[in-house]
């Protein structure tokens, strides 16, 4: 649900389109294709589910969910699923997936990290996949604590996202390696979104992520990296 009070004028404007336009209908209608280029959906959406320990039972909250890369196979695997994103497009692909899927666990919800309510039952885990990066990094940490809020003592957080951990000196042969793999993988459409997404997006480093999930209240219990300047932490809620 979002919120019924207006946010104040000071807060961050998660509609406003820093980078890619996710809330552009063509963008949304092509992005599994796009993305099926360079990743395996179901091998991915498995291995989050064993690494959260996702039950029958659970309930869970994809944050960022876009057409539903997680959301639809969880929502096959446990309780319930709310499924936010700022962009009312990209939901509604998750929603047709759901529907065509015979699903009816996922509950969709246009809202984002800084304006989402959870009016339910604090969930089992939180899921949120290249979303996050979305946010300057102030509005990162006030994500993580609301995030915190809605979670169960114990509860899990996912968190998979562009997050940089190389030397900042770096930064020019990183970035034009990155382009160029992305190129080379997923074509030249990947190639231009890349370059969006450093210029124009909010990724930042691995220590500063790491930082900030510990003030709000996280233990970090397993970071790995699964695909090029690509960070996965799994955390827990203290209780
Ligand atoms: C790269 S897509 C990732 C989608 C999906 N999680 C996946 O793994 O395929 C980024 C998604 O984040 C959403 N998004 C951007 N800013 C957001 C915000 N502040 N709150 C929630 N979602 C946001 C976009 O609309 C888009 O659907």
């Amino acid at each position: 649900m979002v919120s019924k009070k207006a946010a104040p004028s000071w807060q961050y404007d998660e509609r406003s389109k820093a980078g890619v336009d996710y809330s552009d209908a063509s963008i949304a209608a092509d992005y599994d294709k796009q993305h099926a280029r360079f990743r395996d959906f179901e091998k991915d959406a498995r291995l989050i589910m064993q690494r959260i320990d996702l039950k029958p039972e659970h309930t869970v909250i994809d944050l960022g969910c876009g057409t539903g890369a997680f959301a639809i196979p969880a929502a096959g695997k446990c309780r319930k699923v709310y499924a936010v994103d700022i962009s009312q497009a990209m939901l509604d692909r998750c929603a047709e997936k759901a529907t065509a899927a015979g699903l009816s666990n996922i509950v969709t919800c246009r809202a984002g990290f800084l304006t989402y309510e959870h009016r339910e039952e604090p969930v089992d885990a939180i899921v949120s996949g290249v979303a996050l990066h979305h946010l300057p990094d102030f509005w990162k940490a006030v994500a993580f604590k609301r995030m915190y809020d809605m979670l169960k003592p114990g509860g899990k957080l996912y968190l998979f996202d562009v997050i940089f951990s190389f030397p900042v000196e770096s930064y020019r042969e990183k970035f034009d390696n990155w382009v160029n793999s992305m190129r080379e993988n997923a074509g030249q459409s990947m190639a231009e979104e890349t370059i969006v997404h450093i210029r124009d997006e909010y990724s930042t480093f691995d220590w500063v992520i790491e930082g900030m999930i510990g003030r709000a209240g996280f233990t970090i219990e397993q970071k790995s990296s699964d695909f090029l300047h690509c960070l996965t932490y799994v955390s827990v809620r203290s209780v």
